[in-house]
């Protein structure tokens, strides 16, 4: 089968790739947007859409140059159709739709959420079902993946994302954008014992998540300590503690949705893990832990391709494209699409 281009532009990354079927990466550019986001400490959509569209032709361009083929011998163009920020999604799936249409090859709208959830079958070739935990900057779930368009929320958070967490964390103790590889960093050189923070929904049924009091507990440490500017060392310890206290959620969540997905998977089955987050080390370690325990695989994508990127969403095309799933090119842009929406389509 023909190899399929992939576009990834739902949010501050602009990313082309090229995957065949035999889950070979044939190109993968992503051009991040730090800069244009700094100054504001988050990403602005409006500043985004237009960082895109200056950049989508030649990130395109040189992702074709990189497999080294040209469009007539694609089998399909897919572009990431929502959720995101609505105008960064436009730029990327106008722009898929416009090869499509020039190059008459089928053209694919792929859910970011499920590009991501995907991943583990691009990379380590792990068959339905599995079990995954997408944590990313908007997104904290355990899916449970039964195919193509086929997904089962078994658990999510109630109020803010794991990312959203690491990152407001890192904003408050002045890492920058994007808090979660700072944190990560500064939690390394850290006494995780120092501050006590809580560990919510830990030992409660079910396998949702929440983090928003969490981040308040962190705001609430920094307010007891003297005032004046944090030490290295305030910093490194709070990070150690707050990454301690999401690790030790995620572990109890992961066990829990490991009991929920057992019903009804075979032996043998698979942990994946999968979104932004998932780069985290010391947190892919403690989830692999819970996996053992439990008798399950555990697969973690390298850490270029949990966080965005456009492989994730042309192996989606190539998956789609294998089962004539393929969307018409009056495909809306979708700000909001849950995976459980899928299927309906
Ligand atoms: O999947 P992603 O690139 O974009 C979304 O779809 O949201 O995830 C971005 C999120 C950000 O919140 C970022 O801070 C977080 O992933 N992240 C990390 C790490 N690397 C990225 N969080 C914790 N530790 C990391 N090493
Ligand atoms: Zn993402």
């Amino acid at each position: 089968m023909s190899p399929v281009l992939g576009i990834e532009t739902s949010c501050d990354e602009t990313a082309a790739a090229v995957v065949d079927d035999r889950r070979a990466i044939l190109a993968d550019v992503v051009r991040d947007q730090l800069d244009a986001h700094r100054d504001y400490g988050g990403v602005v959509p409006e500043i985004a859409a237009r960082a895109h569209l200056e950049v989508v032709d030649r990130v395109v361009d040189r992702a074709m140059k990189d497999a080294g083929i040209g469009f007539d011998a694609l089998g399909g163009v897919a572009a990431t159709g929502g959720p995101g920020l609505i105008g960064g999604v436009i730029v990327g799936a106008m722009t898929g739709k416009a090869i499509a249409a020039a190059h008459d090859l089928p053209f694919f709208a792929v859910n970011h959420l499920e590009a991501h959830v995907l991943t583990p079958r691009l990379t380590d070739n792990v068959d339905f079902p599995y079990l995954t935990l997408l944590v990313s900057g908007g997104h904290c779930q355990f899916v449970a993946v039964e195919g193509v368009g086929r997904h089962r929320l078994l658990g999510t958070t109630v109020d803010d994302a794991a990312g959203e967490a690491f990152d407001k964390v890192g904003k408050m103790l002045g890492l920058g954008y994007p808090g979660g590889p700072a944190v990560e960093r500064a939690a390394q050189a850290g006494d995780p014992e120092r501050f006590e923070l809580p560990r919510p929904l830990r030992g409660r049924a079910g396998c949702d998540f929440s983090f928003s009091g969490l981040k308040t507990a962190v705001r609430h440490a920094v307010e007891r300590l003297p005032a004046g500017p944090l030490s290295d060392r305030d910093v490194a310890d709070l990070c150690a503690a707050f990454q301690q206290s999401v690790a030790d959620v995620m572990a109890d969540r992961s066990a829990n949705a490991i009991a929920l997905f057992r019903d009804r998977c075979p032996d043998g089955a698979t942990l994946a893990v999968a979104g932004g987050v998932a780069a985290n080390r010391a947190l892919r370690a403690r989830i692999e832990a819970v996996a053992e325990e439990h008798g399950l695989s555990f697969v973690a994508p390298p850490a270029r391709l949990c966080t965005d990127n456009a492989a994730m969403v042309a192996w989606t095309g190539v998956e789609r494209l294998a089962l004539g799933l393929a969307d018409g090119l009056d495909f809306a842009p979708r700000p909001r699409w849950p995976l459980e929406d899928l299927a309906a389509r």
